[in-house]
């Protein structure tokens, strides 16, 4: 083997050593979930394995206000009342009212103006779709995700009926759930503090931080020796 060859093989090697050309092609190709400019890293770890379609279904469950993300199903008010009865009134009461210290879900109204403003769906939620998302993320509270994707449509469904957003015959899928418009939706209102403003920002969002000492020039540490072996060290 001539000597280039010899070089060449060893490149070879070690580039196979950290990721298979295959594999690394396949990285290329790719981007990350839901962020189309987005590539996946080409450098492995060399821990772990790759998440299963069924792991990331199981976790990639939010839904978002405008639908977004709503699965397959129906569910109507009638099936959700005794869902309802059966899962969620012992502690949410049985129209909703709340048992014991357990939240209500009705009973809100008005523009929550008020010095102790009492909230219920109608009121406090902006979006019938993330109700969705909570009861389906979070509900029955202790055991939370055992719903099945018709029952929790159902289930919202008549939770928005208790609410008197839905009537009694309504049934909810994934096409009339982010039509519905809750009654104060338009007074909810973008955060305006200034610290919590901003543009999303993926890719050369701001100059590098450039890191200067400012304690030493401005007198506040003391020169000593241990300072002057570790110069920049303030
Ligand atoms: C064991 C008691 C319990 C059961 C059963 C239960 N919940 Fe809840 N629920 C809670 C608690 C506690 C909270 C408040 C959780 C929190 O704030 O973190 C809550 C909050 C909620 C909220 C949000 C209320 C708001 O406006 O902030 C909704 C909606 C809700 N539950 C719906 C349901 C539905 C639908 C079911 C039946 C599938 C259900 N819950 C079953 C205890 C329960």
């Amino acid at each position: 083997m001539s000597s280039s060859n010899r070089a060449a093989a060893f490149a070879a090697a070690f580039v196979a050593a950290i990721a298979s050309a295959p594999e690394i092609a396949r990285a290329q190709e790719k981007t990350l979930p839901g962020q189309p400019g987005i590539a996946l890293p080409v450098q492995s770890l060399g821990i772990g394995r790759p998440a299963t379609k069924d792991e990331i279904n199981g976790w990639d469950i939010d839904v978002r206000p405008d639908g977004h993300g709503l699965p397959d199903g129906k569910g109507s008010v009638k099936d959700g009342e005794a869902l309802y009865q059966d899962r969620c009134a012992a502690c949410h009461g049985e129209f909703g009212e709340g048992k014991d210290r357990w939240p209500a879900l009705i009973g809100g109204s008005g523009k929550l103006t008020d010095d102790d403003p009492k909230k219920g769906v109608g009121n406090y939620w902006p979006y019938a779709t993330t109700l969705f998302d909570y009861i389906k993320r979070a509900m029955p509270f202790g055991n939370a995700q055992s719903l099945t994707d018709d029952e929790v449509y159902a289930i919202t469904a008549y939770v928005l009926h208790l609410n008197d957003v839905l009537k009694q015959d309504a049934a909810l899928d994934r096409d009339s759930l982010p039509k519905i418009r809750l009654p104060n939706a338009a007074n909810f209102v973008p955060d305006p503090r200034p610290d919590v403003q901003g543009t999303l920002c993926m890719k050369d969002c701001r100059p590098a931080a450039e890191i200067h000492s400012e304690a030493r020039r401005i007198g506040v540490t003391p020169e000593d020796e241990r300072n002057k072996k570790r110069p920049g060290v303030d």
